[in-house]
């Protein structure tokens, strides 16, 4: 492909081309983030398979080695060897730990280092990170007594985190995120007496799965497992763990082979968590030919293959906040399937979306509508009537990475080409995504 000298990341999208073939998407990034952190704290080696070798994963692997961790180098198709300093060996790192574009990285690495005593972190980020909001970690953080500052009154990086002895508390959150869930329970695993967090709706539980894994004291009781209570007191010993594909990444294919005329693709090995799985409900919503084969479990979550095979006639999807934490990362995929159901679809309870790497919301209505597409934005979500053309045009990911591969897939379903500014934003969390979608377009 040729491209302009200035502008390395355009990126052609020509119209058209069925998608058959398999396809393997990288590790989930939840799960890799977790994997690196508990491993990271906890006492001997953690062996991590399938790791995501993507540029958020990196983020958080460069700030534990600036505090002293061993973290074997990231590479596609690696073992990942992490030697765990345990709860009390993180050093005082020498300079300011960078958590570029990942919002998991910051909030959970705020919980990890808010109760290191008489240490002293700055943690910042890129241009979309430090525009995001940090006060729904560091106000729970510090009922526990924890010491952090920053730009707005503590609610934007760059973070000044005073490590102090932090003490139990019972949290409940203002919004269903496992962000912050996860923060504090990590803070609650250095603190005086247990920690209970009450979140207003389960989110995705990687954390308490992981921490029971590595020997942690953790209890999921109450309502859906809502209340998450940590005793603390117990080290974490280093395990091995196999990261399953993420279902975040798995959604694009999921979504293009359901709408994109002559589709058969296997996406293999996915996660299927149950808290992860709201796009396979809406999928079914919409009479999406979708079939889960060879379903185990493997080092403590669900995984599956998943058969899609193209399907004409879509059904229109509603969605509210119950599902939400479901398929929050989906929502931009979901945008584009909505364009070509039959009927009107709706999406609300969503504001979250507009605090992410960009504002979801108003990015794909901006994009969509680039195209021609019928979006109406409103405060908590979009309504999108389907059915309607999209013509090729200009797009722009707008440095998002989910919002580069949604627009990959509404441009092959265009009447004409289309190009893709700041197409490089996918590599966040899927560095292989153009040449599988190259790969999968060939087969035919
Ligand atoms: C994540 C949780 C979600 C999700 C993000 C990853 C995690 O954010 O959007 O991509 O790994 O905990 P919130 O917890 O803020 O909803």
């Amino acid at each position: 492909m040729k491209v302009p000298a200035k502008d390395q990341s355009l990126r052609d999208l020509p119209k058209g081309g069925e998608l058959c073939g398999k396809v393997k998407v990288p590790g989930d990034k939840s799960i890799s983030h977790r994997a690196l952190l508990f491993g990271a704290i906890a006492k001997g080696k953690t062996i991590i398979e399938g790791l995501l070798p993507a540029e958020d994963p990196l983020s958080t692997a460069e700030c534990l080695r600036s505090m002293g961790v061993k973290i074997s180098p990231i590479e596609k198709g690696s073992i990942v060897e992490v030697d765990g300093v345990g709860l009390n060996g993180l050093q005082e790192p020498q300079d300011i730990l960078n958590c570029g574009n990942s919002g998991t990285t910051m909030r959970l690495i705020m919980g990890l280092l808010a109760g290191q005593e008489d240490h002293h972190f700055i943690l910042t980020g890129d241009k979309s990170l430090r525009n995001r909001p940090m006060k729904r970690v560091g106000q729970p953080l510090k009922m526990m007594g924890a010491k952090v500052s920053g730009r707005c009154n503590g609610n934007f990086a760059p973070l000044s985190i005073s490590g102090k002895k932090l003490r139990g508390a019972v949290i409940g959150t203002p919004v269903a995120s496992a962000q912050i869930k996860s923060a504090i329970l990590l803070a609650a695993l250095k603190a005086e007496g247990s920690t209970t967090v009450i979140e207003p709706a389960r989110s995705r539980d990687h954390s308490e799965r992981m921490l029971k894994a590595f020997g942690a004291n953790l209890e999921v009781g109450g309502e859906m497992g809502r209340h998450i209570t940590v005793f603390p007191g117990k080290d974490l010993k280093g395990q091995s763990i196999i990261v399953p594909g993420d279902i975040s990444s798995a959604a694009f294919w999921l979504v293009a082979g359901s709408i994109i005329p002559g589709s058969e693709l296997i996406i293999e090995n996915i996660g299927l968590n149950p808290t992860r799985t709201g796009i396979l409900d809406v999928l079914e919503t919409m009479e999406a030919s979708i079939n889960i084969i060879n379903k185990k479990d493997v080092a403590g979550e669900p995984v599956g293959d998943i058969e899609v095979f193209y399907k004409e006639n879509l059904k229109p999807f509603k969605l509210d906040e119950e599902i939400m934490p479901r398929l929050v990362d989906e929502i931009p995929i979901l945008s584009v399937a909505a364009c070509f159901c039959n009927g009107t679809s709706q999406i609300k309870g969503a504001s979250e979306l507009r605090v992410k790497e960009t504002d979801r919301l108003e990015v794909m209505a901006r994009q969509l509508k680039r195209m021609g597409a019928k979006v109406d934005e409103h405060q908590d979500g979009l309504t999108i009537y389907g059915g309607h053309n999209l013509k090729g045009c200009e797009l722009d990911s707008e440095d998002d990475h989910r919002i580069a591969m949604s627009l990959a897939i509404a441009s092959i379903m265009a009447t004409s080409n289309s190009t893709l500014r700041r197409s490089e934003a996918a590599a966040i969390s899927y560095p292989d995504f153009w040449s599988d979608l190259k790969r999968l377009q060939q087969k035919n």
